[in-house]
């Protein structure tokens, strides 16, 4: 019989949100989740592996490649995030280390296989800097005409930056190789490219209620506790900005999103990153007036996100209640 899940390639920097992607994706059982490429941001590329490992082997997904990035970005030095999502990229979690190993195969070379291998299906999911993905783009130039979309978590549209006035995280870390991925989708035989910038990824709220509802649904079931030790630091860090004891799930949105683009609103536009600007360097430009070119993607302008932090709490709560039984601990 046809297996009718849909192939998802996700490249992310595990990081407290990239972890709920990853899970809201194990929630899934429409989703065949093709492999995670690794790449260096909120922590270096071997605890970002590390991490992904961690959390496949936990739900009993040890089958899932894990896929080894670039140490660092194509040009810029690597700068981390421990002071967001903790000092090994899981908060305050304690996650047993996996007992699985990462794939032999890299990032890079894993993002052209996965391509090929599911051409004109697979859905590319970036949740992180953009490098595995631009180093992919070099060896094979025609990758954005055999994806069925491209869904990226990243950059700033009409709202500030998170990370300088201006930028977002993702485009900060490596703004050369986002320059490059968005440049790559411009071929007229691209795939659609979604993406997510904060003006949409800041209003997909998670608040301690939230975390309560998903402990509860799961009867504290031991994953549901490690997301828990892992959000009370997201929590902490976001009211250290003066944000309120709460989390933006940038990332699950993003996931969220490269599941049923229809669900949100967006629109075309040229999206290009500046790379020169002394204040505007990782700066995302929309250009909605083909000034700069054609469109090259859709950038997101709304959603329901109270909905869509329900629909990711249900399903974590789920897939904890269900984990919670396979479990090693
Ligand atoms: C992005 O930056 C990272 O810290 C998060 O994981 C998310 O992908 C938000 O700017
Ligand atoms: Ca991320």
């Amino acid at each position: 019989m046809a297996d009718h899940r849909t192939p998802v390639f996700l490249d992310c920097d595990t990081g407290i949100d990239d972890s709920l992607a990853l899970l809201y994706l194990l929630s899934r059982p429409d989703v065949e989740l093709v492999g995670v490429a690794s790449t260096a941001g909120n922590v270096p590329t071997d605890v970002v592996v590390a991490n992904n490992l961690a959390w496949l082997d936990f739900c009993g997904r040890p089958e899932v490649p894990v896929h080894p990035g670039s140490p660092g970005p194509l040009v810029a030095p690597l700068r981390t995030a421990e002071d967001t999502h903790g000092p090994h990229g899981v908060g305050h979690s304690q996650l047993p280390p996996a007992t699985v190993t990462a794939s032999p195969v890299d990032a890079r070379r894993a993002w052209v296989r996965a391509a090929a291998a599911h051409a004109g299906d697979l859905v590319g999911l970036a949740i992180g800097p953009l490098t595995n993905l631009a180093l992919a783009l070099r060896d094979d130039p025609y990758l954005p005409a055999r994806l069925d979309r491209l869904v990226i978590m990243g950059g700033a549209f009409g709202v500030p930056g998170n990370t300088t006035p201006v930028a977002e995280w993702n485009m900060v870390v490596d703004p050369e190789a986002a320059a490059e991925v968005l440049a790559a989708f411009s071929r007229p035989d691209a795939a659609d490219v979604l993406v997510c910038g904060l003006n949409v990824t800041e209003q997909m709220i998670l608040t301690p209620d939230d975390l309560a509802r998903l402990l509860e649904s799961c009867d504290g079931a031991p994953l549901a506790r490690h997301l828990a030790d892992a959000l009370r630091f997201y929590f902490e860090f976001h009211r250290a900005q003066d944000e309120g004891y709460l989390a933006y799930a940038h990332d699950p949105f993003a996931a969220m999103v490269a599941l049923d683009p229809g669900r949100v609103e967006s629109s075309p536009a040229h999206v290009a990153v500046e790379l020169d600007g002394t204040l505007t360097r990782a700066m995302t430009v929309a250009d909605r007036r083909g000034l700069l070119g054609p469109p090259n993607a859709r950038i997101v302008t709304a959603a329901d996100t109270a909905t869509m932090m329900a629909e990711l709490v249900d399903a974590l709560a789920e897939l904890a209640g269900r984990t919670g039984v396979e479990s090693r601990r």
